[in-house]
């Protein structure tokens, strides 16, 4: 693990915060997430289940955390089951966490090998009424594999068809929405770090730079300041190809008189940035290309100031909606007559603004959420709006992410040029 672990505390308050939400007599069980295999005996990266982090700050494979805050054992309300090394391991995988690490980084006490969950299990399903089990409800994500958290909770099921099962995630959806200090202490570090990557490219783009050149010099930014690496695919996208939304190949030549669409950002100690700025190859804006940026701007300034504690998602993006309209009449690329006649489910300015404006922001990068709850004070929110002139061959977005407060929003990103004449004044040479 390269990063500074985050305080112990941190996950001993989120359990507590869990705790308060559970009725008598109930017990959660959460898995780590699988090693996905790809060919052969190939594997992706492990990438640890966003909740059981969230309650363990454990990042290491086949975890498995039981809490049964009612047990009448005191040393059976918190446990975490971890992979007991040997030399076979030692040889071929290197460290893995003692019982003491484990303990230290998640604050429980209780740290048993993997072999003694079978024990564990009966014990306290012989105890317990209630079984919460994880499941991913995000409302975006689709799921073609069965997942450990699934093959656990089918096993569960089987051999205890009479127990009172529910469902984790809406609790884990309310806990997790809220940021805590500690948690922004650990985005800012992923914010800072993309900022620096992003400063480097100011310096670094010019005619006939590749976009994978590109993507390499972020590469090494973020890792060697500590980052995991990129917090998802990144999206580095010149001229037409700004206009593919998921553009992630990055494979063309970056040419004079083109912008860069550049959605990158690093991964810190399992915590999302998620920043886009686009930037003209030259160094210079053209007329053109300024009034698209200007417009996206002033968009992206507004949605700042309306996403507002007590405003519900959906109405907010109508209200940006408008705001789009206005911009994009502005520009002559709709007329009222295409509002007059538009399909009220796709407005007229979805041709050129087909996506949503903001997501929740944190250890998933599209993090869990309410689409229908009041925004309130410490939720983290991305603000993406984009204008995409396909005739034009012509892309541009703008993204930072903010802590809504009670008395303001703060953007975690206003460090981060953003005014297109700063943009030019860096890349200047
Ligand atoms: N980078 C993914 C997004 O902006 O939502
Ligand atoms: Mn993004
Ligand atoms: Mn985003």
């Amino acid at each position: 693990m390269r990063y500074q672990p985050l305080p112990a505390e941190l996950f001993t308050e989120n359990r507590q915060r869990l705790y308060a939400k559970l009725p008598p007599q109930s017990v959660v069980i959460v898995h780590a997430n699988d090693v996905l295999p790809t060919n052969a005996d190939g594997s992706l990266p492990f990438i640890q289940n966003s909740d059981q982090f969230y309650l363990s700050g454990v990042d290491q494979e086949e975890t498995i955390l039981v809490l049964f805050p009612g047990a009448q054992d005191p040393k059976q309300r918190e446990m975490l089951l971890v992979r007991e090394t040997n030399e076979t391991i030692a040889v071929w995988e290197g460290e893995k966490l003692t019982k003491e690490q484990a303990a230290q980084r998640s604050g429980i006490q209780r740290v048993h090998w993997l072999q003694d969950f079978e024990t564990q299990f009966r014990s306290v399903m012989c105890q317990a009424d209630h079984v919460f089990l994880n499941s991913n409800e995000h409302i975006r994500a689709t799921i073609p594999t069965e997942t450990r958290e699934t093959r656990f909770t089918r096993r569960c099921m089987r051999e205890y068809p009479l127990h009172d099962y529910r469902r984790l995630a809406p609790l884990m959806h309310e806990l997790r929405v809220i940021k805590s200090p500690h948690e922004l202490t650990a985005l800012n570090e992923a914010i800072r770090i993309t900022g620096d990557g992003f400063n480097r490219l100011l310096k670094f783009v010019k005619p006939g730079v590749q976009e994978f050149e590109i993507e390499a010099e972020l590469s090494h930014e973020f890792i060697r300041q500590r980052a995991r690496g990129f917090a998802y695919t990144p999206i580095i996208a010149s001229g037409g190809n700004a206009c593919v939304l998921h553009y992630i190949t990055n494979h063309c030549q970056c040419h004079d008189g083109e912008l860069l669409l550049l959605d990158v950002a690093a991964n810190y100690g399992n915590y999302n940035a998620d920043l886009t700025r686009t930037i003209p190859v030259n160094g210079k804006f053209t007329a053109r290309q300024r009034q698209v940026y200007d417009a996206v701007l002033r968009v992206f300034k507004q949605c700042c100031k309306i996403l507002r504690p007590g405003i519900i998602i959906r109405e907010y993006q109508e209200q940006v909606g408008l705001i789009m309209q206005e911009e994009l009449l502005g520009l002559g690329l709709i007329t009222q007559e295409d509002i007059a006649k538009q399909d009220p489910d796709k407005p007229a300015y979805k041709k050129y603004f087909p996506h949503g404006t903001s997501h929740p922001l944190g250890i998933d990068v599209h993090d869990v959420g309410h689409m229908w709850k009041p925004v309130q004070p410490g939720m983290v929110f991305t603000v993406e709006p984009g204008i995409y002139i396909r005739e034009e061959k012509l892309g541009i977005r703008l993204e930072n992410n903010i802590v809504i407060g009670e008395n303001s929003n703060l953007d975690l990103m206003a460090h981060i040029p953003i005014e297109a004449d700063d943009i030019e004044a860096a890349m200047k040479r």
